[in-house]
This record gives C-alpha cells, structure tokens and sequence, in this order.
C-alpha cells in the first residue's frame, strides 16, 4: 500500500475519522506554510497527517508504552497522560510507517509543546495545528496566528505560546513548552 493510503487506513480502520479529517486539514495549512517559507511540501504534508496517529491508543496505552521503554516522562506528563501523544505518534510514524526523515519526526514529536532548538519543520507543523483546530469555530488567536504565520514562523510561535501563558491556558506547562518559550523571549 501506498504510504498516503497505508496513513488514511490507519485512521479508518481504528474509527478515528475525525482525527484523519482534523490531520488532513493540519496538513492544507502545513503546506501552505511550507510554500510561504520555502521548506518540503512533501515532508510537511507527512508530519502533518502522522502528528496525531496515536489517537489510535488511549493516554493510558501511550503512558504504558513510555514507562516500558523507559522513556523519560515529564511531570505534566505524568500527570496528563493525554499529553505523550506527540511522542507516541512519532514512534508510530517510526516503526509502523518505517519514516526516518528526522525533520518529520522532530515535527510529529513536538507538536504540542515545540521544544528548545526547534526548527523551521518543527514550527510549520506546530503552528499549523494550531491554526487548524480541531474544535468548533476559530479560536480567539486565529487570525492573528494565522497573518503572523504567514510572514514569520519564530513570530507566530512566540506570540501563540506567549497567549498560552498569559492566559494561563496550560494545564500544566510541560518543560519542552517552558524552555521553548524561553529561548523565544531571547529572540
Ligand atoms: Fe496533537
Ligand atoms: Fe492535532
């Protein structure tokens, strides 16, 4: 099977039909950005249909899967089990989908919380999830995030997750989201 229907099935097969159209409208924007930021069409657009392929598992599966490995599990982590899912998923795009690009799996890994020395991938991905809701109607920063995307990634990373912490909006900051927004204030 080709990889974009081997993706799709994955999704389908494990009645997640919403998580597959929520990744493919992730993936419209991720390209998008790609284009307005001259990276990978192609690696974007995978990273972005594979960011969230461990909603195949419940949080207490991914907790599972991380303690059996030995993974190191952050305080907010083990607090909100939810929150390993980037994580997760790139261990799915490895060894289930055999992806190896470390740009795409950087991108899936740090979705949610972005980490320190992201790179451009890791903010196209990031932010293009985040423009791209998988709730009802536009967050309140839509489209602000989505002008300042536009014209630059570093930008529109601070001012989203700077709105995060501002509006006390984390449930518990995980320490890759702390020390991205840290090395972000410095720029
Ligand atoms: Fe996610
Ligand atoms: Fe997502």
């Amino acid at each position: 099977m080709m990889l974009l229907d081997s993706i799709k099935e994955i999704y389908i097969s494990n009645n997640k039909p919403k998580t597959w159209e929520h990744v493919q409208e992730v993936a419209e924007t991720a390209i998008w950005l790609a284009e307005r930021h001259s990276l990978d069409s192609e690696k974007v657009k995978i990273a972005a249909l594979l960011h969230d392929v461990s909603a195949i598992m419940s949080p207490q599966e991914m907790y599972d899967i991380a303690i059996s490995r030995n993974m190191y599990v952050d305080p907010a982590e083990e607090k909100y089990h939810f929150l390993l899912h980037q994580r997760i998923s790139r261990i799915i795009a490895e060894e289930r989908f055999g992806i190896i690009d470390e740009d795409i799996l950087s991108a899936i890994e740090c979705h949610t919380t972005l980490k320190k020395n992201a790179d451009m991938y890791d903010k196209a991905v990031f932010i293009s999830d985040k423009i791209s809701w998988d709730q009802e109607g536009h967050p309140p920063y839509y489209e602000e995030l989505k002008s300042l995307a536009a014209e630059s990634l570093d930008e529109a990373c601070y001012f989203y997750i700077n709105y995060l912490f501002k509006n006390n909006m984390l449930l518990m900051p995980h320490l890759w989201i702390t020390e991205a927004y840290d090395e972000l204030k410095r720029q």
